[in-house]
């Protein structure tokens, strides 16, 4: 920061400067200072500085098996690299805007360190396909933090599932009291959005898996290199097949920022849910004190603010998504300066993504279920007016549409009474419909109601039992 408030100030320092040291043979003079800030990302792309170092240290290690340099260079800068990433690990590293970004930074160091060879390391390489290669290993480790964070988050619902497979809550359509569900049911709901996010980044790690290295700058090299030698050292599944494509590719981030911002979205709905029913008028679940907070006025106040800021992420994951993708739109190929503006708004989306996966997975495995108000409102609303019709096809035969008249004239009455349908006397279902039996009281309790719902997927305790033991194995 101070650096680069000092370089947009600093106008006349930066004109005298001597011209850079990288490509000083073609320039006289150096940058002025307002292009120096708006032109350097080092600032933020020091976060790809192991990756970084990772990739020269492979190219390295190839152009020497391939004898473009001699082994005692290739030793040297790969030893290099290393003391280099030891003094950036440590904090003993002094970044200069200068040097723009992480990869010419990197290399004045180890041309400081080692010499001579250091100059050696960029022979049939560019920054372009430098570059593209270490945001797609970085990009790569986040899809990985991603499905762990999502595995922990799916094991906390399982739990949660399992102890409460039977607890009966309302199932809401608008938001309305529906038909009952189970609180396992309800979890297991979040286990399948969850699991189909992890699916989407274990596909795109997949798609992404090619190597850009030794595209060069944009048409791959006179050198003789092995590009498979180092996709398979940096642990790709092989080299990008097109190298303009392969230096101007920045689908892989946007396949990330696409699977975290569904990903987000579902964390927010889920968020939401526990933000109301946390409140005083639902009382469904008691959030812990670990991810609460309190009010510095109103003291009886617990506030779900981890919820709260989960709900929120999402709108700063989505438009990183919508900002990456105007930044490509349009680009002809292969590399623009442009692609440098894809960095930060990735790294804000991962670090809000990982964070607010880890915040709900702690809330889930800490949250208790009300089991008492979860039945109390589950019984209300006539929530089982729908098993109700549904015993009048079954047990006189009516034509459903039939049974749904005349159960919504039974719920009128329970209505007007002010009681709820398993309220309502034997004789006032007779007046309604006169072939009505006391076997109706079997189905209108909210647990026959769930017990009974056996279908494939549907909420009954067994079904949901089994869908937990389904993703146990798969997750083993
Ligand atoms: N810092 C640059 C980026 O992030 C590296 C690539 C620079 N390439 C170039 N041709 N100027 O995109």
């Amino acid at each position: 920061m101070t650096s680069e408030r000092n370089a947009m100030t600093d106008t006349k320092q930066a004109a005298n400067a001597p011209s850079n040291a990288m490509w000083g043979g073609r320039f006289a003079a150096g940058p002025d200072a307002i292009m120096e800030a708006i032109n350097a990302s080092i600032g933020f792309d020091k976060r790809m500085a192991r990756q970084d170092i990772e990739g020269s240290r492979a190219h390295a290690a190839m152009l020497a098996a391939q004898g473009i340099i001699t082994d005692t260079d290739a030793e040297a800068i790969r030893e290099g690299l290393l003391t280099v990433l030891s003094e950036i690990d440590s904090g003993n590293f002094a970044f200069s805007t200068a040097l723009e970004d992480i990869h010419m930074n990197v290399e004045a160091r180890l041309k400081e360190v080692i010499g001579e060879p250091a100059g050696r390391l960029h022979t049939g390489r560019s920054r372009n396909d430098q570059v593209a290669t270490d945001f797609k290993l970085w990009v790569r480790d986040q899809l990985d933090a991603a499905i762990s964070g999502l595995e922990a988050l799916i094991r906390a619902l399982l739990s949660q599932a399992e102890a409460g497979a039977d607890w009966v809550m309302p199932g809401f359509t608008h938001l309305q009291t529906a038909q009952p569900v189970t609180w396992g049911h309800h979890m297991m709901a979040y286990v399948e959005m969850f699991g189909r996010d992890m699916s989407r980044f274990q596909d795109a790690r997949k798609r992404m898996n090619e190597s850009p290295l030794g595209a060069a700058a944009l048409a791959g090299t006179g050198f003789p290199i092995d590009r498979h030698m180092t996709a398979s050292a940096l642990g790709f599944d092989r080299p990008a097949a097109n190298s303009l494509d392969a230096v101007s590719d920045r689908d892989f981030a946007l396949e990330f920022l696409g699977a975290a911002s569904i990903c987000a979205m579902h964390l927010s709905r889920f968020a939401e849910e526990l933000v109301v029913w946390s409140s005083a008028q639902f009382r469904f679940v008691a959030l812990s004190d670990r991810f609460s907070t309190g009010s510095s006025i109103m003291p009886q106040k617990k506030n779900p603010d981890a919820a709260e800021l989960i709900r929120a992420k999402v709108g700063r994951i989505m438009g990183a998504n919508v900002g990456l993708m105007t930044v490509m739109k349009g680009l002809p190929l292969a590399y623009s300066k442009d692609m440098q503006e894809d960095k930060e708004q990735v790294f804000d989306a991962a670090d809000s993504l990982m964070l607010a996966l880890a915040a709900m997975t702690g809330m889930v495995s800490d949250m208790q279920a009300n089991t008492e108000s979860l039945e109390a409102a589950a019984s209300s609303g006539f929530s089982t007016a729908t098993d109700l019709a549904d015993w009048l096809v079954r047990a006189l035969n009516m034509p459903f549409r039939d049974a749904h008249h005349v159960t919504g004239s039974l719920v009128a009455m329970a209505e007007a009474k002010g009681c709820d349908l398993p309220d309502l006397s034997l004789a006032d279902m007779q007046s309604v419909h006169a072939a009505i039996t006391d076997e109706v009281f079997g189905v209108l309790g909210v647990h026959n109601s769930v017990a009974s719902r056996t279908s494939y997927g549907g909420t009954a305790p067994s079904e949901v039992r089994k869908q937990v033991a389904r993703w146990q194995e798969a997750l083993k």
